[in-house]
């Protein structure tokens, strides 16, 4: 069944959206947009956010920014501002899966992962707080992940880093919520998307199969990955962000919102 949207209730809403280039960034860009937001999109992949202002409606400017990056996400942030006229979402999709076995996890793995993911997150939004403080209703919708609080074998530092984020999330849903800032983490599990796209290419060459049995949505989805998982679209997450992001979930804070099919149930 497609997806009919009839508000405008994030009209006037000012957006900032990383990882916002491919998979669930990209469509919450797009629904965000369909919803009457403003959005600055921004991406390590200029190919990606190519991509992603071709699909999209009026109101999108995208640039480059890596948030592993100090100087990157504090020019990024600040431009972005500039462009909205202030800041009243941040949407801190960006991220990276790599995976192994743990005993074989390269201290530099392990510290990329930590640094796109959770330093990332940290980055962005430190950069982005005191544009989102002037707002009247600032939002902050981070990404963790269904492996922050159940097992997912060969993600141990990817795990970590959205356990951190869970975390941090509740840190600044309490530290900013007198002064009217939400702060959300989404736990996202089997969508498809650039990660989950490419499973073949991370999983561990002797990758048992038999560990993931643990990670099936007990609803139908629309999608198969190439190593045959069931996963479903990113608009799945993107419509519970455009939620988030409105009055709708004005008392949504500190806590984390799992959209898995029900596969944690
Ligand atoms: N797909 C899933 O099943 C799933 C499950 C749990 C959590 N997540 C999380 O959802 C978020 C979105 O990922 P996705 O699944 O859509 O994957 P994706 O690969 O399609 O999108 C991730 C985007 O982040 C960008 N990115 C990577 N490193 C970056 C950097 N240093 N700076 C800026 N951008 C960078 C990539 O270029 C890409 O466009 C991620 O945080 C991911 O961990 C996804």
């Amino acid at each position: 069944m497609a997806t009919v949207i009839v508000m405008e209730r994030l009209r006037d809403r000012r957006v900032l959206v990383t990882g916002a280039g491919s998979g669930i960034g990209r469509a919450t860009t797009l629904r965000l947009l369909e919803e009457g937001a403003q959005v600055v999109g921004t991406d390590v992949s200029a190919e990606g956010l190519s991509g992603t202002q071709a699909a999209a409606p009026p109101g999108l400017t995208t640039f480059t920014m890596d948030v592993a990056d100090e100087s990157s996400v504090d020019s990024g942030v600040k431009a972005a501002v500039v462009a909205l006229g202030g800041l009243d979402v941040l949407v801190n999709a960006a991220g990276i899966l790599l995976a192994s076995h743990t005993h074989e996890t390269s201290l530099e793995s392990w510290n990329r992962v930590l640094a796109v993911n959770l330093t990332g997150t940290f980055l962005v939004t430190r950069a982005a707080l005191p544009a989102l403080l002037e707002s009247s209703a600032g939002v902050v919708v981070n990404f963790s992940s269904t492996s922050a609080s159940f097992a997912h074998p060969y993600m141990a530092a990817y795990s970590a880093s959205k356990g951190g984020i869970q975390a941090f999330t509740h840190a600044l849903a309490l530290e900013y919520g007198k002064r009217g800032l939400r702060a959300v983490s989404i736990a996202p599990g089997s969508v498809k998307s650039g990660i989950t796209d490419s499973a073949a290419s991370w999983l561990p060459s002797d990758v048992d199969f038999s560990l993931f049995g643990r990670l099936l949505p007990i609803l139908p989805t629309d999608h198969t990955t190439e190593v045959g998982n069931a996963v479903a679209g990113p608009e799945t997450v993107a419509g519970v962000v455009a939620m988030l992001a409105s009055e709708d979930g004005k008392f949504i804070t500190g806590t984390e919102i799992r959209i898995d099919g029900g596969t944690h149930t």
